[in-house]
């Protein structure tokens, strides 16, 4: 869609500016008073190599504004995947940012906020005014540069980069069948690779997979409820659950009791408790190690992707994670 300059829309003309991906940056420096100023700022770019100069681009109306155009010395922090929290910190408009924040010290005072993914020590060169804007290019006098996942801005949101795949998916040898990206191959063979590595532990502990997987899901409340279990059960382990549940009862890893209602619940003994665990804790030790194999906070992108996914395949899901999840899910569902 075309835009015409006389139509100029300013939500519009922003939201097309959004397409454009950046990194994200805080830009922090010292006052008159010497004390610490800074601003989350995407309008960050490089411009030279020889000499090593960058850029961003200041609002007029910020309360930073002063302190940046009387600084000699500034610093560009980009930052890192897990520090969405400090950039919406210094999002907010002239308040104590650096409030609790370790810092240290670099060129000219200037001070320097740990956890980037890199941080470059500038001079000011020299300063262009650019419509609503002060545009500062900045010579390169010092930098770090960490291994680090970058944080992105993309469309008015954070968003996370990944690297695509060199080669893509193999396309299959029959017209019409299954290819090696469709999603029920990827997500059942990653499945069964994954409890492949689990599953020495749980025959070990005399445990089949429902087993396990009730045995480890009734560590999420000190008793549940028939109910409780069918929420837990349903669509994973519709037509062995009673049969499960009686294993475990035998084995004295589950209590079948009476609450105070008079309903039928269950709790984990204490040997129950233990060896769900024990093999939880052997769990998270191969998702470690499978999860060690993808690139940085590739693990976080998966877990994200397959939680939306979850959403969609299985809404009522998150209800069983989260103590006021009945209430959430009570409201979105209106
Ligand atoms: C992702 C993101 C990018 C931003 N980029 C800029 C920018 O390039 N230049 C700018 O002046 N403000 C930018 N802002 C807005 C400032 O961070 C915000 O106005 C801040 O309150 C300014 O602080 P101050 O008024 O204390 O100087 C950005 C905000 C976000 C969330």
């Amino acid at each position: 869609m075309t835009a015409e300059v006389a139509a100029f829309d300013a939500g519009a003309f922003r939201k097309a500016l959004g397409s454009f991906a950046t990194g994200v940056t805080i830009i922090t420096t010292r006052d008159a008073a010497g004390e610490p100023v800074g601003l989350t700022v995407n309008s960050f770019n490089s411009v030279s190599l020889n000499p090593p100069l960058v850029l961003w681009s200041l609002a007029n109306n910020a309360m930073s504004l002063p302190a940046f155009r009387d600084a000699e010395y500034w610093a560009v922090h980009i930052l890192s995947s897990d520090q969405e929290d400090l950039s919406t910190r210094f999002a907010k408009r002239g308040e104590n940012k650096f409030a609790d924040l370790e810092l240290e010290t670099g060129s000219g005072g200037i001070p320097l906020l740990p956890g980037c993914s890199a941080r470059f020590q500038c001079r000011t060169a020299s300063s262009y005014q650019g419509g609503d804007h002060l545009i500062f290019i900045g010579e390169v006098v010092a930098f770090d540069h960490y291994d680090n996942a970058p944080l992105v801005f993309h469309g008015g949101r954070y968003a996370h980069a990944t690297q695509r795949l060199a080669n893509k998916p193999g396309e299959p040898y029959l017209a019409g069948s299954f290819g090696e990206d469709f999603l029920g191959y990827l997500l059942g063979r990653s499945h069964f690779r994954f409890f492949s590595r689990i599953r020495p532990h749980l025959s070990e502990a005399g445990l089949s997979d429902e087993e396990f997987y009730v045995l480890s899901a009734m560590t999420l409340k000190p008793q549940m409820t028939s109910s409780d279990l069918d929420k837990l059960t349903a669509g994973v382990l519709d037509h062995c659950c009673e049969q499960t549940l009686t294993t475990l009862i035998d084995r004295h890893l589950l209590l079948r009791e009476t609450d105070a209602a008079g309903a039928v619940c269950f709790r984990l003994t204490e040997r129950g408790r233990e060896l769900a665990l024990k093999l939880i804790s052997v769990a998270k030790a191969v998702e470690s190690q499978v999860l060690a194999g993808l690139g940085p906070d590739e693990d976080t992108v998966l877990k994200s992707l397959l939680n939306q996914l979850l959403g969609v395949l299985d809404p009522d899901v998150g209800s069983l994670w989260h103590p006021d999840g009945e209430a959430k899910l009570a409201q979105r569902n209106g």
